[in-house]
């Protein structure tokens, strides 16, 4: 069973792809996207801005949550990965705690028009 949303149209692969309100992402929150079998991505919000990134983490690359939409610490001030702890910087996607210090989430090209958030290109695409 998946832990993440899917977005509103799974099957359609053109691009931009709209995943959602940035309203349906609460402030101070995370959402999750599960593009297809293999790829999901997430979306947080923190004091006006929006930020994307794959759902991997670089240390054991897996994915950082166990529970869907759930993708912060306790003080919703860092990106916390649920396998081992990594504690990773909202804006940056730096790795700053855990097994992993230095390395980084993989940031995904999105768009926000007229309040509704777009994928901009496949990032399965994006094999680092
Ligand atoms: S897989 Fe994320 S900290 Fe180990």
């Amino acid at each position: 069973m998946s832990a993440n949303s899917t977005p509103e149209n799974p099957q359609e692969k053109s691009y931009p792809q709209r995943l959602c309100a940035v309203d349906d992402i609460p402030t101070g929150g995370a959402k999750g996207f599960q593009l297809d079998k293999f790829n999901s991505i997430f979306a947080v919000r923190k004091e006006g801005e929006l930020y994307l990134y794959r759902n991997r983490c670089p240390h054991a690359r897996l994915e950082l949550n166990w529970m869907p939409d759930r993708f912060l610490d306790r003080s919703r001030d860092y990106i916390m990965c649920a396998a081992h702890g990594a504690l990773f910087q909202i804006d940056s996607g730096k790795c700053i705690s855990g097994p992993c210090p230095g390395t980084q989430l993989s940031p995904v090209a999105h768009t926000i028009v007229d309040g509704q958030l777009y994928l901009n290109e496949d990032p399965s695409k994006d094999r680092t």
